[in-house]
C-alpha cells in the first residue's frame, strides 16, 4: 500500500472522538448544532478527560488476584423489601420496594403517574416507612386535594411543592425518610448547571444526585419521568441507564385501563405488568385482567380473535380486531394500535406468498381491545386469523384461542408456556385452541386443540370449508 494512504488511515484511526451527544451517547470528532445520529439540536458536548494525575487515587487493587465470580454466589442474600400491599404494584416491583435503590416511572402525560405514586407513596406510609412526596409540578394544596379525593388524608405521608434539587438535597439530609418520590424530574433544577429545567443536562445531573443520594444514604428513591413523543422536553431515556429499575406507565387516553410495565430491574424481572383501572377515586388494582379485557367482546364477529397471550410471569388473554376493507388509496393503509407495524407488515407478506391471501388495494386496521400494547411473536397466528376472518367475512368459534408463532417460510412454531396459556383459557369458558403442533405434550386443561403445522394448513383447516 502507498505509505501516505497508510498513514492517513492511521490517523484516521486514532481521530479523537471527544464530543458526546447527550441525548444519545454518540461520539463525534467536532462540535456541531445536531447530532447526525439522533437528531437532537444542541445535545454535543466536549467530555473532557478526567485527570489521572498523581494526585489521583488508585483503587488499591491488588496486581494478579482476580475476582471470582464463586465467591459473589454464595454470599448475596436477597435484598429486603418491602411490599405496599397492591399485588399488582409489588409483583412489577419484583417483590417489593428495596432500599437504596433509584426508580423512574415513566409515561405520557396525563396518564395517572401522580395517581398512581400518590396512592403508592400513602400504601407504603401505613407499612411504617417515612415517606416524602415532592411534586415540582403541584402545589402542595394541590396535592392535598388529589389525596382528598383519593381519601388518602389519613395516611402519614410528608408533602412538599419544589424544584431545587439544592433545597430537596438539604431536607432529605435533615428528615431522612426512607421513601422519596420526585414528580417530576423535568421540573427539578441544580443552580451548579446552567441550562434550563427539563433539559438534558439538568434531567441528567438530577438523576445522578438523587440516585447517588439514594445510593449513600440508603433511601429508595422514586422519580417520574414525562416521555414526550416530539422529544422537546428531555425525556426520562437519558435516565434510564442510571437508574436500578425502569418502570412504564401505559394505557390509551379513552380506556380505563392502565399497565404499569417494568422495562428495566436489577431486583426482579423485566416485561412484568402489573394491571389497573382508573376511576373516580383513583386506581384499582385489577386482579383478573383477562376477564376485564374480554369484558366488552359481544357475538363472534368476523375478524376478532381471542389470544391466548403470556405477559411477565402470568397468562393474559385479549382480544385482537382486524378490519380489512378496499382502498381508495394509491397507497392502501396500514394501521396498528397495541402491536408492532412491522410485525405485521411481515405477516401480510408470509399470508401472501406462503398461504396465496394476497391484500394488495385492501386497507388493513389492526387493533387490540381495551388499550393493551402485545409485544409476543407469539401473537402472529392471532393476528394472521383476525387478518383472513375480516377478509373472509368468516367469524371464528367463540370459545376458541389462538396462539403461535409465524416463521418466514410459512410454518408455525411452538411457543412457550402452552400449558398456563391454555390453563388461563379453560378458567374463562374457552373450550378450543388453534395452536402449532406442541414440541411435548402437556395438559390442555379440558381445551379440544387443533394443532397446525403451517399457514396453508390452518387457512384450509379453519377457514377452507367455506
Ligand atoms: P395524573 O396522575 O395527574 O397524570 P400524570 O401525573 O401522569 O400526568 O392523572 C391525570 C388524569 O387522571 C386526569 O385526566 C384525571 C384522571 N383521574 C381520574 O380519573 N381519577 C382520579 O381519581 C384522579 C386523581 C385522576
Ligand atoms: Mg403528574
Amino acid at each position: 500500500m502507498d505509505r501516505t494512504r497508510e498513514l492517513g488511515q492511521k490517523v484516521n484511526m486514532a481521530k479523537d472522538l471527544s464530543f458526546i451527544c447527550t441525548a444519545c451517547n454518540a461520539a463525534h470528532s467536532k462540535w456541531s448544532g445536531r447530532c447526525d445520529a439522533c437528531g437532537a439540536w444542541n445535545s454535543i458536548e466536549e467530555a473532557k478527560p478526567l485527570s489521572t494525575g498523581p494526585k489521583a487515587k488508585g483503587l488499591g487493587v491488588k496486581r494478579g488476584r482476580a475476582l471470582e465470580l464463586t465467591d459473589l454466589a454464595t454470599e448475596q442474600p436477597e435484598p429486603p423489601r418491602t411490599h405496599s400491599g397492591v399485588a399488582e404494584l409489588d409483583r412489577v416491583l419484583g417483590g417489593g420496594l428495596v432500599k437504596a435503590s433509584a426508580l423512574l416511572v415513566g409515561g405520557d402525560p396525563g396518564i395517572g403517574k401522580s395517581t398512581l405514586l400518590l396512592q403508592a407513596a400513602a400504601r407504603f406510609g401505613r407499612t411504617g416507612l417515612k415517606v416524602l412526596y415532592v411534586s415540582g409540578e403541584e402545589s402542595a394544596a394541590q396535592v392535598q386535594m388529589r389525596a382528598r379525593r383519593l381519601e388518602l388524608t389519613e395516611s402519614p405521608v410528608q408533602l412538599a411543592s419544589e424544584t431545587s434539587l439544592r433545597d430537596i438535597l438539604t431536607t432529605l439530609e435533615a428528615e431522612a425518610p426512607d421513601l422519596v418520590i420526585i414528580d417530576s424530574i423535568q421540573t427539578m433544577w441544580l443552580d451548579s448547571v446552567e441550562a434550563a429545567p427539563g433539559s438534558v443536562s439538568q434531567v441528567r445531573a438530577a438523576a445522578h444526585e438523587l440516585t447517588s443520594f439514594a445510593k449513600r444514604r440508603g433511601i429508595a428513591v422514586v422519580m417520574v419521568g414525562h416521555v414526550t413523543k416530539d422529544g422537546q422536553i428531555a425525556g426520562p431515556r437519558v435516565v434510564e441507564h442510571m437508574v436500578d429499575t425502569v418502570l412504564y406507565f401505559e394505557g390509551e387516553r379513552g380506556h380505563q385501563f392502565r399497565i404499569l410495565r417494568s422495562h428495566k430491574n436489577r431486583f426482579g424481572p423485566a416485561d412484568e405488568i402489573g394491571v389497573f383501572e382508573m376511576s373516580g377515586k383513583g386506581l384499582i388494582e385489577v386482579r383478573n385482567p383477562s376477564a376485564l379485557f374480554l369484558s366488552e367482546r359481544g357475538d363472534p364477529a368476523p375478524g376478532s380473535v381471542v389470544f391466548a397471550g403470556i405477559e411477565g410471569s402470568r397468562p393474559m388473554l385479549c382480544e385482537f380486531q382486524a378490519l380489512v376493507a378496499p382502498s381508495p388509496h394509491s397507497q392502501p393503509r396500514r394501521t396498528v394500535v397495541g402491536w408492532d407495524g412491522g410485525r405485521l407488515a411481515m405477516i401480510l407478506a408470509v399470508l401472501e406468498s406462503r398461504a396465496g391471501l394476497p391484500f394488495t388495494g385492501l386497507d388493513v386496521y389492526l387493533n387490540v381491545a381495551g388499550g393493551l400494547r402485545v409485544g409476543e411473536p407469539a401473537a402472529d397466528l392471532a393476528v394472521a386469523a383476525a387478518l383472513i376472518s375480516a377478509k373472509e367475512d368468516a367469524a371464528l368459534p367463540a370459545d376458541c384461542v389462538v396462539f403461535g408463532e409465524i416463521s418466514l417460510s410459512g410454518a408455525l412454531r411452538p411457543v412457550a408456556q402452552t400449558e398456563n396459556r391454555l390453563k388461563e383459557a379453560s378458567k374463562l369458558g374457552f373450550r378450543s385452541a388453534i395452536t402449532p403442533v406442541r414440541a411435548k405434550r402437556v395438559g390442555s386443561g379440558g381445551v379440544a386443540l387443533r394443532e397446525m403445522r403451517g399457514l396453508p394448513e390452518f387457512v384450509e383447516g379453519v377457514f377452507g370449508a367455506r
